[in-house]
């Protein structure tokens, strides 16, 4: 099993998205029992809180519920028992690299191919156009992930 988990600040907005958008996305590949999505905040702002408003619409608008998500922040034992530990900025991703064992977090948009852009800006005090413009950020680095991930399965398929 191949375990991935998205953080950002209150796990409210970017990363329940990046949750729902990458579940949708390994669902449609078939390869559900291969991963596991999760999400979590740096910030325990908002633990049990389900996504902010703005971030349900966007997704739904594309198909993707993520109404059953809860906040919940981040823990040491993640960096041990995520494969891959994604963060949507440089301060999430500096916040992550304050704990034990952070050697293999990255920024999440490292995999996207459409933009130059490092970060996922932070949608929270913006207007709607926030939230789509970091649906299509998680959307385009969605596809670069699953592609980077196929190749870990094939690699790792006795010959
Ligand atoms: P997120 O957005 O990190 O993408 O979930 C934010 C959510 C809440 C706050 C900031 C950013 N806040 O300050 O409460």
């Amino acid at each position: 099993m191949i375990k991935v988990l998205f953080v950002c600040l209150g796990n409210i907005c970017r990363s329940p998205m990046a949750e729902g958008i990458f579940r949708d996305v390994i669902e449609k590949a078939g390869l559900e029992r291969e991963v596991m999505v999760d999400s979590a905040g740096t910030h325990g702002y908002h633990i049990g809180e389900p996504p902010d408003p703005r971030a349900q619409s966007t997704t739904a608008r594309h198909g993707i519920s993520i109404v059953d998500l809860r906040g919940r922040q981040v823990e040491a034992e993640d960096l041990k028992s995520f494969d891959y530990v994604l963060a949507m900025d440089d301060e999430n991703l500096a916040n992550l690299r304050r704990l034990p064992g952070s050697a293999r977090v990255r920024l999440f948009l490292e995999f996207a191919c459409a933009t130059s852009t490092r970060e996922v800006p932070d949608p929270y005090y913006g207007g709607p156009g926030g939230f789509d413009r970091v649906y299509d950020l998680l959307e385009d680095a969605a596809q670069g992930l699953l592609a980077e991930i196929r190749q870990r399965l094939r690699d790792a398929k006795p010959t």
